[in-house]
């Protein structure tokens, strides 16, 4: 099948009419949101559900997001939920985070992973609001990578990974956010972040008081699936270190032969023979918008081995933190 890129530019409206056409008819479009690519596909559809889990290769039993343009849309798939979901649809959506809701049935229970709760997003991104009003349905949407790849950030990271696998792209530019969205369940009294994004644990709990933290590694079962599995994979190991490992490190690896490059916030002229700097940016929110695109672009150069140092959670933010901790190599010794 041969992928359709939809630039939308300039007020292009048909590219977004030809997008929701295919959607209506059951197909799977990508399409552009303020935090990565999605691929959508109408959430009341199963065969069209099923289209997604196949072009992306993604474990059946990891729920998907769905997307809605407004709280009244959002209304309509879900049943009784605590009051603190006004205050915090009121304070942060349009915006880069999802609800985990108990589920009434609308969306199929493909969407929910059996769950019976479905998570939730309205999104701010012009295009992907003007894409939802123009379907009118609600869109189920991961991530458009290819399972255990980073989320993509451009249209040209969708085609890196599902070129020849789905109709249509829908190109609205750079996702800006470039880290996913906040996941909150709101099925209890207090609320649980489930999956950090760029609306932080401090951010919520200004509007709601009292938000937990959900504790993915002590829990048989996990709240959300997709935590368990060890997403973003760059082809290229990449390993979290101190700073007072490092120079034995590229020493060593050095001795072996290898091309080392670093991840790092700012151009640096450490002279400890590295082969190439990969440069995230100093605030968090530069961190996050170039998080995905460096781990995509390291498998263009040729190093053997990116090293990370430095990072910690008050200097990145939890997501980004979050999002390389699950990137790194664990079982890469440094001893050996
Ligand atoms: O920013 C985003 O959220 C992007 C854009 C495209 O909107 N979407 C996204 O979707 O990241 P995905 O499917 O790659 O990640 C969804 C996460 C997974 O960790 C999944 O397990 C969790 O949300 N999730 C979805 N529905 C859930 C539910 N009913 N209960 C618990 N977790 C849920
Ligand atoms: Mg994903």
């Amino acid at each position: 099948m041969e992928t359709k890129q939809l630039i939308y530019q300039n007020n292009m409206h048909d590219t977004i009419e030809e997008a929701a056409a295919l959607l209506k008819a059951g197909e799977v479009v990508a399409f552009p949101t303020e935090t990565v690519y999605g691929l959508g596909a109408d959430a009341t559809n199963e065969d069209a559900v099923q289209k997604i889990y196949r072009a992306k290769g993604r474990p059946g039993d990891n729920p998907l997001i769905v997307h809605v343009a407004d709280k009244e849309q959002l209304e309509t798939l879900v049943t009784d939920y605590p009051n603190y979901v006004d205050q915090l649809i009121e304070a942060f959506s349009p915006g880069p985070i999802t609800y985990v809701l108990k589920s009434n049935h609308r969306v199929t229970s493909t969407v929910t992973g059996g769950l019976g709760t479905v998570g939730i997003r309205i999104p701010k991104h012009p295009v992907t609001q003007e894409l939802l009003k123009a379907c009118q349905l609600p869109v189920a949407g991961p991530s458009a990578n290819l399972s255990g790849k980073p989320s993509p950030t451009t249209a040209q990271h969708v085609m890196d990974d599902l070129q020849g696998r789905i109709p249509a792209i829908l190109d609205g530019g750079l996702a800006n956010v470039g880290v996913e969205s906040t996941v909150i369940d709101c099925t209890k009294e207090i609320p649980v972040i489930l999956r950090f994004g760029q609306i932080t644990q401090f951010d919520l709990e200004k509007i709601v008081g009292t938000v937990h933290i959900s504790d993915v590694k002590n829990s048989d079962t996990p709240k959300s699936p997709g935590v368990k599995y060890k997403h973003y994979v760059p082809e290229v190991p990449l390993v979290l270190m101190d700073e007072d490992d490092v120079i034995p490190f590229v020493q060593k690896e050095k001795a072996l032969g290898k091309k080392v490059g670093v991840l790092t916030t700012k151009k640096d002229d450490i002279n400890i023979g590295i082969d190439k700097q990969f440069i995230i940016g100093e605030s968090i929110q530069e961190m996050a918008a170039n998080l995905y695109h460096i781990l995509r672009a390291m498998k263009q150069t040729d190093v053997d081995i990116v090293i990370a140092y430095g990072f910690t959670k008050e200097k990145a933010g939890s997501a980004v933190m979050d999002r390389l901790c699950r990137a790194a190599t664990t079982n890469y010794s440094l001893k050996e």
